[in-house]
């Protein structure tokens, strides 16, 4: 249990770093950092592009990555952590990648939680008699069988619940309505609530799905309890139902819910999938493309994250078929377990401590496969600028952006943290909070064109970087 809190507050940190701001890299000092050759070189991969832009979005390639997300993710549908779906799904990913004639493969087995929802009821009794759009949040536990019954207090943030007095939390079920700014500054309140409230004496908690829009559609999501306080029940309702309470109680009524939740915890055994296309030179050294593998036990996690996945499963694919083997290696990673707090990349990264030199630079699509835009990057300011260069060759598709980001991804900053540079897709993800963690992340999220333009770009970024003549510097 211990880790897991550990890991949670370690992604909190990620995030609230991850105030991305975008640069305009001073073009000038680059070109002075790389000098003309590196420059030229770089510039001469623009035949690479084009030969993978070709076979991907015109040619045999065209339309694979939706048609085999697709067939997946129909197959399988959720993919929670600890659950047998999730280790056939992971059959399935090597199958499909062994069919490509790519045979090396490993599997790194570890430890991941296994927390499974039962039934999940809220009814608000008082002042009138409704039903809630619930989903009970991840590790949640249950209430008793006969449920819990207690007013409501509301409170935006974290400051006005200390600021309460405790005889007024006591016993009452905690609702937190924080205004959805960013997810990295909201989320908190998805992952802390339950502690929070609980230390000032409360029976329960609810927090307003961590989301911008909603069609009445709750949103659940990891969170973890500290350490002393009591274990009580936690989950998400929607926008509608807790701006609803909101206004009910600024009138003055007093709200009476009814809470009914059930679930069990236990852990499995996951693995971790390796997939290398071995580099000609430098097989020891490597460029990773990833994505996680496991999604949230509602809809069919497609975005969050088969894009991701495909994306990331379809770089050595495409390279293998279109006999494109460059300098370094081009590893693919498929992470177990991302959604209950990063478990799958903290055992991959600890069990490969020892060859992290290895590793030239990482990279993760989890925010969604829209239409790419450029990249998210941590790194020197050396390392910023190749990457800038090598997106000057993304004009033609828009997606020459480099934004600036110490803590790029989800399962990668546990990487980068270590000082190796990466990068996660930037894309035109405005939506992807929307339909983020809910019954609506579905194929329907999903576009067959902006899915081929994000594997010809993950694909192409991938080569140059392993096949360029320097490596990039930390
Ligand atoms: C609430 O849901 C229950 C089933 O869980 C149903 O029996 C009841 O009629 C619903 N109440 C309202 C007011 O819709
Ligand atoms: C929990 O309580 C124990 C024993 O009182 C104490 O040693 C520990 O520091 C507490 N942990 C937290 C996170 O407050
Ligand atoms: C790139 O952006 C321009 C200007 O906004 C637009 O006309 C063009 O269609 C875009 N290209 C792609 C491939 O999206
Ligand atoms: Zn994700």
């Amino acid at each position: 249990m211990n880790i897991y809190n550990i890991c949670v507050l370690k992604i909190l940190f990620f995030l609230s770093l991850s105030q991305a701001n975008v640069i305009k890299q001073e073009s000038d000092t680059c070109q002075q950092i790389l000098g003309d050759e590196l420059i030229r070189e770089i510039s001469s991969y623009g035949n690479v592009r084009d030969e993978i832009f070709r076979y991907v979005l015109e040619g045999e390639f065209k339309g694979k990555t939706y048609d085999e997300l697709a067939k997946f993710v129909d197959k399988f549908g959720a993919r929670p952590s600890g659950t047998e779906v999730l280790e056939n799904s992971i059959d399935y990913m090597i199958e499909l990648t062994r069919a490509e004639d790519i045979n090396d493969i490993v599997t790194e087995e570890l430890e991941v939680p296994h927390w499974t929802r039962g039934e999940e009821r809220v009814t608000m009794l008082q002042p009138r008699v409704k039903n809630l759009s619930v989903l009970g949040l991840g590790r949640s536990v249950s209430t008793p069988p006969e449920g819990i019954t207690a007013e409501v207090v509301i409170v935006t943030d974290f400051a006005e619940l200390e600021n309460s007095r405790e005889e007024d939390i006591k016993g009452k079920i905690v609702i937190f309505d924080p205004v959805y700014t960013t997810y990295g500054e909201t989320s908190v309140y998805r992952s802390q609530s339950a502690t929070r409230a609980s230390a000032k004496g409360a029976v329960a908690s609810l927090v307003r799905s961590i989301a911008p829009f909603s069609i009445d559609s709750p949103h659940t999501g990891s969170q973890s309890y500290g350490q002393n306080v009591t274990q009580i029940p936690t989950a998400a309702i929607t926008l509608e139902d807790a701006d609803l309470i909101r206004r009910i109680i600024n009138r003055g009524e007093k709200v009476i819910l009814k809470i009914e939740m059930s679930s069990s915890y236990d852990t499995k055994i996951s693995r971790n999938t390796i997939v290398d296309l071995k580099g000609r030179e430098n097989p020891d050294s490597l460029v990773i493309v990833s994505g996680h593998i496991d999604s949230w036990d509602v809809g069919q996690g497609a975005m969050d994250d088969g894009g991701g996945l495909f994306v990331s499963w379809a770089a050595p694919v495409i390279l293998k078929r279109l006999n494109l083997q460059p300098r370094r290696t081009v590893r693919s990673i498929f992470w177990t377990a991302e959604e209950f707090g990063l478990i799958g990349a903290y055992a991959y990264e600890e069990k490969h401590r020892d060859e992290n030199h290895n590793i030239n630079f990482i990279m993760e699509s989890d925010e969604g496969t829209f239409a790419p835009l450029g990249l998210a990057v941590a790194g020197n300011q050396e390392a910023r600028c190749i990457i800038a260069e090598i997106l000057k060759l993304f004009e033609s598709i828009n997606a020459t952006t480099l934004v600036e980001d110490d803590s790029p991804g989800s399962d990668i900053a546990v990487i980068t943290r270590t000082g190796i540079p990466g990068a996660s897709l930037h894309n035109d993800n405005e939506r992807y909070f929307w339909f983020h963690h809910t019954a609506g992340d579905t194929m329907n999220v999903e576009d067959e064109r902006e899915l081929d333009l994000g594997s010809a770009f993950w694909t192409t970024v991938a080569y140059i970087i392993a096949d360029i003549s320097v490596d990039i510097p930390r």
